[in-house]
């Protein structure tokens, strides 16, 4: 029997093999960050282009004393060398490489969009390409555990959700197969840290262009409302369209959505409470705050908390749902250690439950 064979009883004897491919980058880092801490698993191949050669602590110096690894090109032998493979690279840069990567049995948790759609028509719209494997988005199980925990648990490949889809959907989801809302009526205002579009510089995430302002961008055409869409559908059963507008906004990493829907009929904070409570029900990182609070990005900052906070806006029979995560945690690195838990039979919670960084 093979070491990728082992079951996880057997597999506490010897700690499981992980990768990163994307290792310099952000959620790369964070990956490396809260799997170092991690009982079951241990880093054993770390990859960037710019970098190899040179240990990670170089490239990071809040690694020094903690990891000892040199960055290694990518290339197809790395999944030798692991039994987890986290792709942390931007979109399209492994999407051709799937197969290789699923065929040598290694477990792979992809954090870009590449397999996120199940529509293969939807990569030319809104990433303007065209999938070079459309068969293996069936294969590909939409990683939000609190939807989809059954079919990561059987799951070899995941793709990772956005970090502006978690925020939405999570707000969403216990309201989708009620007939409280007006499904016609979603929109949801967002905003997000820098963080948030990774870090190689551009002009838009340049200091000064950044810095002291707040700006909208890809009003009504930004690249995640497509999977919000999927995932809203699929929960409703129905086709649903979400009027998205981000926002970049001066912090290094956090993020808001604050999401308006149309009620069909009165409805009290208290029941709306207790009614996402139920839903959520046994979840470990779904915080429904209590009646009259809001989610904020400071209370969830640096860990994989989701908080939801409800408020009826009775004058005009609408509900405002404020949902906070961390986009490089429940937002991508965290939410992607969660989908590996779940796959490796491991408690969900391993190594995931520090609370916030407040101040
Ligand atoms: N940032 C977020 O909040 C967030 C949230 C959810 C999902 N995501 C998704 O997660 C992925 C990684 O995001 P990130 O923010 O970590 O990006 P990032 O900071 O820009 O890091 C990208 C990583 O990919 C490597 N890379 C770039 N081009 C490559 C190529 N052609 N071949 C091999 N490696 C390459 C880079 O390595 P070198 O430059 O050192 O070669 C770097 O390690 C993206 O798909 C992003 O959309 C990000």
């Amino acid at each position: 029997m093979g070491q990728k064979a082992l079951t996880i009883k057997q597999a506490h004897f010897t700690m499981i093999k992980i990768g990163i491919a994307g290792a310099s980058g952000y959620t790369g880092l964070e990956l490396i960050r809260l799997l170092v801490q991690h009982p079951d698993v241990e880093l054993a191949v770390l990859t960037s282009e710019t970098f190899q050669g040179q240990n990670i602590a170089e490239v990071f110096p809040s690694l020094n004393g903690v990891v000892d690894l040199k960055l290694q090109p990518l290339d197809d032998s790395i999944v030798k060398e692991c039994e987890v493979l986290f792709l942390a690279l931007p979109h399209t840069t492994a999407m051709a490489k799937l197969p290789v990567y699923l065929q040598s049995g290694c477990k792979v948790i992809d954090l870009s969009a590449d397999y996120r759609l199940k529509d293969p028509k939807a990569y030319p719209d809104w990433y303007s390409v065209t999938h070079t494997h459309p068969e293996l988005l069936k294969q590909a199980v939409y990683g939000l555990p609190e939807l989809h925990r059954e079919s990561i648990q059987s799951a070899r490949f995941i793709a990772n959700p956005g970090c502006y889809p978690t925020s939405v959907i999570l707000a969403l989801a216990p309201l989708l197969k009620t007939e409280w809302v007006d499904l016609n009526s979603i929109i949801s205002d967002s905003k997000s840290g820098v963080s948030g579009a990774g870090r190689k510089p551009s002009l838009t995430t340049h200091f000064t262009e950044a810095n002291e302002g707040v700006s909208p961008y890809g009003l009504a055409e930004h690249r995640h409302t497509p999977e919000m869409e999927q995932e809203i559908s699929n929960l409703a059963g129905k086709p649903v369209r979400v009027t998205f507008s981000p926002h970049l906004i001066p912090m290094t990493r956090g993020m808001l959505s604050t999401v308006y829907i149309n009620l069909n009929q009165t409805l009290t904070d208290e029941k709306l409470v207790e009614h996402y409570r139920e839903f959520y029900k046994g979840e470990s990182f779904i915080r429904v705050l209590n009646p009259g609070k809001f989610a904020s990005s400071h209370h969830v900052l640096s860990s994989n908390f989701c908080d939801i906070g409800l408020k009826v806006d009775s004058r005009n029979q609408r509900l405002i749902i404020t949902s906070a995560i961390d986009n490089l945690i429940k937002g991508a690195s965290g939410q992607a250690i969660q989908n590996m838990n779940i796959m490796l039979g491991l408690d969900e919670k391993t190594g995931l439950m520090a609370p916030g960084i407040f101040p």
